[in-house]
């Protein structure tokens, strides 16, 4: 059965753009059938961000209440905190060993640390802390330890899948086969909500509506969105609108259709508001409720997040065991028995650059089982070659190019030589 898992970063409160853009979708899959969903409280990545202790447990309990609060069913789906299963950290670090270095390097989030640092002319590396460095490889343990199918994301988050797919096709080819590759879902058709102010709603622009606020602070939140100064009866652009656009995130296709007619016909601002306002209040207010009985008992929460673990757990544990018997971390009166008979993982592909008694620079492009896909011409520098390995190293799926430089070895299609090219990583 698919598996379609997904974590929300415990560092802030709820606000309506979580919700239309991951809470609700996310519920409405985990009813449907014949799928299995993972969804977990992703803590130990707050901790990247988030030193105020006081808030990491607040967050983790507000979202926690919220997901609950707008039916997600933990008997019916795997609802965890990511600090409550040891295995992740331990597969962290299990995988830590066997990615690039210069993957991590590339990882956008670490990347614009450093760019703004040395804009500043600081340190390329002031304030950065190793967890930010990390963040991606205890991003794809999470992924990787449930045999994720799909990672529904952000855009923001994409590249983050994909090195859990990097990562993880690393580990199988050296230890055989034990997860599957994930994909990224990112919800197109989702609406993204704009914010008071326009923009985006995301807690770091501090333009949000939090999703369980009361009837009072939301009318009021409401009322302070920016719109333009047209005067009731003047007609309105309602594609420019951010008051339509929070509207249409909540209404049926009549009720949009209803309000777009309203904007052309010069619906007062303080009008339009009112009906958002009730609009969205009528969808919430259910759900608020439940949000505040549950949030008024923590512990049983609390209760619900250690039972999700444990049977998270009947998982992890069996994979983790095997993992670590794959890679050598073994009983030691088990592996004399094991280790005689087994044959060396294969290692990974690498290029091979020597001199031949011609006195030029050649290079092989060889597998992990040592054959020779690629051979190259003679050069008349160790720079030419290296120049040429670059290209082939950027430049995978254009071999066409390098005609003349290099020649495949007999029985070797495009393929093969692609899959060597994707288990290198940067700067191997
Ligand atoms: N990094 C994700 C975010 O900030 C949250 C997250 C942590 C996550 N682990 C995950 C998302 C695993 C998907 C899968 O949005």
């Amino acid at each position: 059965m698919p598996r379609i898992l997904t974590g929300i970063t415990t560092s802030g409160t709820p606000h309506l753009g979580n919700y239309v853009g991951a809470i609700r979708p996310a519920v409405a899959a985990s009813h449907a059938p014949g799928v299995e969903s993972f969804y977990f409280l992703a803590d130990y990545h707050a901790l990247i961000k988030v030193s105020d202790p006081a808030r990491v447990q607040r967050s983790t309990l507000e979202i926690a209440a919220a997901w609950l609060a707008c039916g997600l069913d933990p008997d019916k789906v795997w609802f965890y905190r990511q600090s409550d299963i040891p295995e992740i950290p331990e597969l962290t670090w299990l995988l830590t060993c066997v990615a690039a270095k210069g993957l991590l390097n590339r990882a956008h989030a670490y990347k614009a640390a450093v760019d703004r640092n040395v804009a500043e002319g600081d340190d390329p590396d002031a304030g950065i802390t190793a967890g930010l460095f990390m963040y991606p490889v205890l991003m794809a343990a999470d992924i990787l330890l449930f045999n994720a199918d799909k990672v529904p994301v952000g855009r923001d988050q994409v590249q983050h899948i994909e090195m859990a797919r990097d990562i993880g096709a690393r580990f199988n080819h050296l230890y055989g086969d034990h997860f599957r590759l994930p994909q990224a879902a990112v919800e197109e058709h989702v609406a993204t909500l704009p914010g008071l102010d326009g923009r985006k709603m995301s807690k770091s622009y501090d333009n949000t509506i939090p999703l369980f606020c009361n009837r009072a602070e939301l009318k009021k939140l409401i009322a302070g969105i920016v719109t333009d100064s047209r005067m009731p009866g003047e007609a309105k652009d309602a594609d420019a609108s951010n008051v339509f656009e929070l509207y249409r995130a909540f209404a049926s296709s009549e009720e949009t259709a209803a309000m777009r007619k309203a904007f052309a016909e010069g619906i007062g601002w303080g009008d339009a508001k009112r009906q958002l306002f009730e609009r969205i209040d009528a969808e919430i207010a259910p759900l608020r409720e439940r949000y505040e009985a549950l949030i008024a008992h923590p512990q049983r929460i609390e209760e619900q997040l250690r039972h999700g673990a444990e049977k998270a757990r009947l998982i992890a544990k069996p994979l983790l065991a095997k993992l670590r018997d794959a890679m050598g971390l073994r009983d030691l009166g088990a592996t004399s028995a094991t280790s005689t008979r087994e044959k060396p993982k294969s290692a990974l592909p690498q290029f091979k650059q020597y001199r031949e008694s011609d006195g030029k620079f050649y290079f092989k492009f060889l597998d992990g089982e040592g054959r020779v896909l690629l051979q190259s011409v003679g050069f008349a520098s160790p720079k030419e070659a290296g120049a040429i390995i670059a290209n082939i190293k950027v430049g995978s799926s254009d071999l066409g190019a390098l005609v003349g430089a290099v020649v495949r070895a007999p029985g070797v299609d495009d393929a093969s030589i692609a899959t060597a090219l994707r288990l290198l990583q940067p700067a191997d």
